[in-house]
C-alpha cells in the first residue's frame, strides 16, 4: 500500500504541473483529495489494518495528503496571479507618471491688492472693507458733493433707488471707495490709519481703458497734527516700494471736493523713463492717484472736530498698477476669464 501511495503522489503532482485553469484545478482537487478519491479511501480503510501497518500507512497517507494540499494552495495562488497579470496587460502602463493635480492661482488683481496691503500695513495702516451698494449720502453728500454739484457728472452712476414707506431713498452702486472714509470716521477713533479696498462701479461702456466694474484702494489717516508732508512721505514710500527705488514722483494741484488742498500724484513714465512716449502722451509722467488733506467739512461729517483733528486721504485705481508694470494695454483682459492671460501671473 505504501508503493500505491507513493505512485499516487507522483501522478498527482505531475498532473498538477500541467494545469492552467481554475476549473481544471478544481477537478484535480476532487479527483485526488475529494470524498471519493483513492486517498480518502485509503485513509478510511486504515481502521481495518493491523496495528503496525496502520501506523506506517497512516503516517505515509497523511504526509501525502498534506503535500497535495500544499501544492494545491500554491498552484491556486499562481493561477490567480497569472490571471491578474493577463487582465492588466495592454490596459495599465505602470511606468506612466501620475496625473498632475491642477493647482489654482490668485487673480492678478488680487495679487496686486495683497501687495499693496503689505506695503501700507508696514506703515501701520489696517484694512477695512465696506458695502458696494451705498447710500447717496456716503457716496456724494457727506463727501461735499451735494445734489447739484458738477463733480457728480464726472462719475456716471448706476442708481438702485431704495423704496421706503416715506418714498424713495437714493441708493447706488458706489462710484468710488471714498464713501468708506465717512463710514470709518463714524466708527473709529483717532489716531487712525486705514486702507479701504474694493469694487466700484461706473455706468460706462467697456473699451481698452474702461470697464463698468473695477477696483480702488482708498486711504485715510486722521490725527491731531497730520501735515501734507505725511501725505507726501507715505505716498512716496508706496511708489518706491511698488514701482522701484529710483522711480521719480511728482505732486501737482488737483481738485476733489472732499480734500483741500487736493493733489494728483504721478510717477515717471515706466516705458520712456521721463523722455516722453506714446504711453505717457509725451509728458514723461503717468498719473496714478488722487489725494489731499481732508476737507474740514468732511471731518465734521465723520464726527471729528476740524479745529482739533486733521488728516489726509488718497484713492487709486488698482488695474492701472499691473497694467503699467507689465505693459498691459487693455484693461478688459483682467475680466475676460481667458486663462492664457491669467495664468501668466
Ligand atoms: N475718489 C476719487 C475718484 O474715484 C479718487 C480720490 C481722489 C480719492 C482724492 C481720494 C482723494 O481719497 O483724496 O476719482
Amino acid at each position: 500500500m505504501l508503493g500505491q501511495l507513493e505512485k499516487l503522489k507522483q501522478n498527482a503532482l505531475q498532473e498538477l504541473e500541467n494545469i492552467a485553469s481554475a476549473a481544471k484545478l478544481e477537478s484535480w482537487r476532487v479527483h485526488y483529495l475529494g470524498k471519493k478519491s483513492q486517498l480518502t479511501a485509503i485513509l478510511r480503510s486504515l481502521a481495518t489494518l493491523p496495528l503496525e501497518e496502520r501506523k506506517t500507512v497512516g503516517s505515509q497517507a497523511n504526509e501525502v495528503k498534506t503535500a497535495l494540499e500544499t501544492s494545491l494552495e500554491e498552484k491556486g495562488q499562481l493561477l490567480r496571479e497569472a490571471k491578474l497579470t493577463a487582465a492588466g496587460e495592454g490596459h495599465i502602463d505602470i511606468t506612466l507618471p501620475g496625473r498632475p493635480f491642477p493647482v489654482g492661482g490668485l487673480h492678478p488683481i488680487t495679487q496686486t491688492l495683497y501687495e499693496i496691503y503689505d506695503i501700507f500695513a508696514s506703515m501701520g495702516f489696517q484694512v477695512v472693507e465696506g458695502p458696494e451698494v451705498e447710500w447717496d449720502y456716503y457716496n456724494f453728500e457727506a463727501l461735499n458733493i451735494p445734489d447739484e454739484h458738477p463733480a457728480r457728472d464726472t462719475m456716471a452712476t448706476l442708481w438702485v433707488d431704495f423704496e421706503t414707506e416715506e418714498g424713495k431713498r437714493p441708493m447706488l452702486l458706489r462710484t468710488h471707495t471714498s464713501p468708506m472714509q465717512i463710514r470709518v470716521m463714524e466708527k473709529m477713533e483717532a489716531p487712525l490709519r486705514v486702507i479701504m479696498p474694493g469694487k466700484v462701479y461706473r455706468y460706462e461702456a467697456s473699451d481698452a481703458t474702461h470697464v463698468p466694474m473695477f477696483y480702488q484702494i482708498e486711504g485715510l489717516a486722521i490725527d491731531k497734527d497730520i501735515t501734507m508732508a505725511d501725505l507726501k512721505g507715505t505716498l512716496y514710500e508706496f511708489a518706491r516700494r511698488f514701482f522701484g527705488e529710483d522711480r521719480k514722483v511728482r505732486f501737482r494741484c488737483d481738485y476733489f471736493p472732499f480734500v483741500e488742498p487736493g493733489v494728483e500724484m504721478a510717477i515717471e513714465c515706466l516705458v520712456c523713463n521721463g523722455s516722453g512716449c506714446r504711453l505717457c502722451g509725451n509728458t514723461g509722467w503717468i498719473e496714478i492717484l488722487g489725494a489731499g488733506m481732508t476737507h474740514p467739512q468732511v471731518l465734521k461729517n465723520g464726527g471729528f472736530d476740524p479745529e482739533v483733528y486733521n488728516g489726509f486721504a488718497f484713492g487709486m485705481g488698482i488695474e492701472r498698477m499691473p497694467m503699467l508694470r507689465y505693459g498691459i494695454d487693455d484693461i478688459r483682459l483682467f475680466y475676460g476669464s481667458d486663462l492664457r492671460f491669467l495664468r501668466q501671473f
